[in-house]
Formats: C-alpha cells, structure tokens, sequence
C-alpha cells in the first residue's frame, strides 16, 4: 500500500538564494497538504544522523557542511502516493538532468546544491517525520 506522507527539506542553499515561497507554492500546485512545518538550523551531529545511509561515500563530508550551511525549512507533506509524486516533482538527484519544471531544475545549482530533499521510500518516510516533529507539532 502507498503512504500519504513525504518530507522534504528546503535545503540552505535554496533559503539563501530566496526560493522557499516559490518552492512551497509549486507544493501547493501539486495538491500536497502541510501537516508540518518549521525553520531550523541542523548541527554537524543531527545532519550525520539524518544522513547516516550516505555515511562514508566521497560526497559525505560536502553533503553535512552544506545541509548545516543555514536556516533550512522542514516540511511534513500528505497527499495520495506522496512519496512517488514528491519525487516527481523534485525531479533527478543532480538538476542538470532534472526533467523540466522540476524543483531541483528550476532551483537547483548541482547535485550538492540541489534545492530540496525528498524521502525516497514510505518507510524512511516516517523516519524522517519523526526526526523532525513531535506529535504535538502535526496537524
Ligand atoms: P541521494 O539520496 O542519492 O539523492 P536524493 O537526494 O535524490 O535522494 O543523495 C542524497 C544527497 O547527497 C543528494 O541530494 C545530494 C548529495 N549527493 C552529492 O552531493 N553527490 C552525489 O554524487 C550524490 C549521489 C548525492
Ligand atoms: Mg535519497
């Protein structure tokens, strides 16, 4: 069965460059649902938790310093399938083969500075959700 649920990470680069509202209304276009959101700055230890699978890969070390870079927004989204269609609507890892219209093609720099973040299964998913939000912080 799919989830109703994704979340995604506004990353730094895209907060510094101005694109959180133009972000969050494409989000909006796409029928996704808020049930979360805030703006917070990831220490070196909470961005390595969270980034954990990646752990010892080349890009490692680049991919913590730019994801603790700044202020990012984190967002918990629902809709129907949410996980398959965020994907679809982020576009490919590295924005110079992100499809068209795409976030990380329209906002995107590379693949380091690719805009935003998308859980890639329902299961880490719901991972995500509670690394970032309490019960209390859901709607
Ligand atoms: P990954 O999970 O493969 O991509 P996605 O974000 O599409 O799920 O990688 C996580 C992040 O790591 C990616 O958004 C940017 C960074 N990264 C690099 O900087 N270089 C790389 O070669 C890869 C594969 C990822
Ligand atoms: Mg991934």
């Amino acid at each position: 069965m799919k989830g109703n649920i994704t979340l995604t990470l506004i990353k730094p680069y895209a907060v510094q460059h101005g694109y959180v509202g133009s972000i969050l209304a494409k989000i909006n276009e796409a029928s996704f649902r808020i049930s979360a959101m805030k703006y917070l700055q990831m220490n070196k230890k909470q961005a390595e938790q969270f980034y954990a699978i990646h752990k010892g890969k080349p890009y490692f070390e680049k991919l913590v310093r730019f994801i603790t870079d700044g202020p990012l927004v984190v967002a918990l989204l629902e809709r129907e399938n949410a996980v398959e269609i965020y994907r679809k609507l982020i576009g490919a890892t590295d924005p110079k083969i992100a499809a068209e219209g795409t976030l990380r093609k329209l906002f995107g720099a590379s693949i380091e500075l690719n805009a935003v973040h998308g859980s890639d299964s329902d299961e880490n998913a719901v991972w995500e959700a509670n690394f970032f939000f309490s019960e209390m912080e859901r709607f």
